[in-house]
């Protein structure tokens, strides 16, 4: 695939006089474009007043204007960014995206961005680059014809900005994690398999020379992991125990969480098994049962490369949900590693299953937090739609961390509360609990209310991606399909905390 590349420039340089020239302008109160700093441009009187003219721009988020230059095949963007006391680095990477997108509609192959000296911030200059390079992201790997007729953007400008080409490729570092984890989500369940995972995985060790450690199912029954291993039977596929872990040279002292292990739920595919998803369960979509996983392998995509000082471990208990004869029954019992009896009422709630054993695993490491992404309930979804998580957790200080960093990436989280009381409703006659609670609501936190049961002491959070790992139509820097939510907040979570 073939990502923009930046340059910095010092002055419009007459290379690029053929390009297309970007201006990003803010909206001033009485909403009219503030263009104080565009009126030393050279064609500022002949072209771009009369377009904002022409064009009523207002300098609002999200709103662009173009035209072409006279006497030359140069083209002018002008690109909203909304009142300036409201700019972060999410407003910035959206205005790349922007920025992106019209310069495809506009077949230009290059751009020359001047942001107002916005991007002489570093982290500023970071999300446009991300923004630019999470824009450029294409699936075409399961199309036969290629898309030929598409100018795409190879070259990115950039002026008034810092020039430190190390954020540009922190930023690279960031995106190429985010964009292989939508590449994971995206491909179908016939493709990304716990064993394609666990290659995956194989790869990223020997290209950054981080530890990884496979289990197998033998593996799993000799660590008592029968919860896990109910979820793997009723499958064709082996099932793939991974575990990555990536060691510094020396560990920061001054942070709060300097061992981690970070668990993705890895369902390749969710059918429900005998609890068989059927009308509206949208059992199709049940590729993305591991966009978990896909954040795991693309967070270490990301740390392999960027080599942070903390010791991070990711762990992956990756299976099928499928059915054959060997397959559990609800009603089933068994025994997950932690010694816990769980009578397994629906088949259907497997990903809890599946942690429960990861879980117990992580916390053996002795790490000083435990983060787990899932896919884990369609009711996060009913509670928080599919632009934000769900977040549970045990510690204040973890939730604090990863809602300060939530802003920054642009990836939004909404703590959830793991009400004590509801645990009673997973209560089993037979063994020591249900894997569902009741049928009246709250399924979000009956699930993490399980989760926390494999948990002793750990600084604990979950949280819950089934309503933000996909997308059904492109906005921002998302196309349709996988948005590889999660891997920018834990990388900025990691490096940050
Ligand atoms: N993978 C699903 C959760 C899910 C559902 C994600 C829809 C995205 C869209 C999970 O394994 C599941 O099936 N959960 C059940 C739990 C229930 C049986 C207690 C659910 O949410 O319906
Ligand atoms: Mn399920
Ligand atoms: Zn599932």
């Amino acid at each position: 695939m073939r990502y923009p590349e930046f340059q910095f420039l010092s002055s419009q340089a007459s290379q690029v006089e053929q390009s297309c020239h970007v201006f990003g302008i803010f909206e001033k109160h009485d909403t009219t474009p503030d263009t104080s700093h565009l009126t030393s441009v050279p064609f500022y009187h002949e072209i771009i007043a009369p377009l904002i003219k022409e064009s009523r721009f207002t300098g609002k988020q999200g709103t662009t204007a173009t035209a072409n230059l006279l006497h030359s095949i140069g083209k002018v963007m002008l690109i909203g960014l909304g009142k300036q006391e409201v700019i972060d680095q999410e407003t910035i990477r959206q205005a790349a995206a922007t920025v992106y997108r019209t310069a495809v509609q506009l077949h230009t192959p290059s751009v020359v961005v001047d942001f107002i000296g916005l991007l002489t911030d570093e982290n500023h200059l970071k999300a446009f680059a991300e923004g630019i390079l999470l824009s450029a992201y294409v699936d075409e790997r399961f199309k036969s014809k290629k898309d030929t007729t598409t100018t795409y953007l190879k070259k990115v400008y950039l002026l008034n900005a810092k020039a430190d080409d190390q954020v540009i490729q922190l930023a690279q570092k960031i995106t190429t994690g985010a964009n292989l984890a939508r590449d994971l989500v995206n491909a179908p369940a016939n493709y990304v398999t716990p064993s394609m995972l666990a290659q995956t995985a194989t790869d990223i060790a020997q290209r950054h020379g981080l530890e990884l450690t496979i289990l197998e199912k033998e593996d799993c029954q000799r660590l008592g992991m029968g919860a896990y291993l109910s979820v793997t039977q009723g499958s064709s596929q082996p099932p793939k125990f991974i575990h990555l872990s990536y060691k510094p040279k020396s560990i920061n002292n001054q942070s709060d969480f300097k061992k981690i292990a970070l668990i993705g739920k890895g369902v390749t595919f969710d059918s429900g098994g005998l609890n068989l998803k059927t009308g509206s369960a949208q059992i199709e979509l049940m590729k993305f049962d591991m966009g978990g996983a896909a954040a795991m392998l693309g967070a270490a995509e990301a740390i392999g490369a960027i080599k942070p000082n903390k010791e991070i471990h990711f762990i992956i208990a990756a299976t099928e949900n499928m059915i054959n004869g060997s397959a559990t029954k609800p009603g089933d019992v068994v025994t997950a590693s932690n010694g816990k009896t769980i009578e397994i009422d629906n088949t259907d709630a497997e990903g809890r299953l599946t942690l429960a054993d990861a879980l117990v695993y992580a916390e053996k490491l002795g790490v000083d937090a435990i983060v787990d992404l899932a896919t884990l309930t369609g009711a996060i979804m009913v509670a928080l739609g599919t632009r934000i998580a769900g977040l549970f957790s045990t510690d204040s200080k973890l939730v604090n961390s990863l809602m300060t960093a939530s802003p920054r990436t642009g990836e939004k989280i909404w703590q959830m509360p793991l009400e004590a009381s509801y645990l009673q409703s997973m209560d089993s006659i037979i063994a020591d609990m249900r894997n569902t609670g009741n049928k009246k609501g709250g399924g979000s936190i009956t699930a993490a209310l399980f989760l926390k049961q494999f948990i002793q002491k750990t600084a604990w959070a979950h949280l819950d991606i089934a309503g933000t790992v996909w997308t059904d139509k492109p906005w921002s820097y998302h196309n349709a399909g996988a948005t590889g939510f999660g891997v920018r907040l834990l990388v900025d979570w990691v490096l940050n905390s």
